[in-house]
């Protein structure tokens, strides 16, 4: 028989209703942090679209093909030849302009998703 007064019954009941609300709350907050982790991902990839006529797709380049394969090179070394190719530091047909037309934060974030491909 449960000997508890209503008081401390609906104290009970309320607890377990914060606490649902909180567990509810978690919830959200990491279906909410996923997303924009794929936000996130879609975002880079489409970045990196604008360069797959050139170098593949995901930076993969065909076997046999006159590509530059970009993808699971050290994002370090992507962004420093794309800043070079910018300042005409390093000498280029067509990347001098390409990199012209995106902004420090663009060029470093497609570095790193090349440096994340297989
Ligand atoms: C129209 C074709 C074309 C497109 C589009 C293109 N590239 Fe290039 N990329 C080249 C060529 C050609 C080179 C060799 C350098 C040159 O002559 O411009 C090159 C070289 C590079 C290199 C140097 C590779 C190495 O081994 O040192 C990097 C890094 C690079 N591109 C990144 C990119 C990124 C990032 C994009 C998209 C924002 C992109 N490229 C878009 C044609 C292209």
């Amino acid at each position: 028989m449960d000997t508890r007064t209503g008081a401390e019954r609906r104290t009970s009941c309320a607890t377990a209703r914060s606490l649902a609300a909180l567990l509810l709350l978690a919830g959200l907050a990491s279906a909410a942090q996923a997303q924009s982790g794929e936000t996130q991902r879609l975002r880079s990839r489409a970045l990196a679209a604008t360069c797959a006529t050139c170098h593949g797709t995901d930076g993969r380049a065909v076997e046999g093909e006159a590509l530059i394969r970009l993808a699971g090179m050290p994002a370090d070394y992507t962004l420093t030849q794309l800043l070079a190719f910018r300042t005409g530091q390093r000498p280029a047909t067509i990347m001098h302009q390409i990199t012209k037309g995106y902004s420090q934060e663009q060029l470093e974030e497609v570095a790193k998703y090349f440096a994340a491909q297989k």
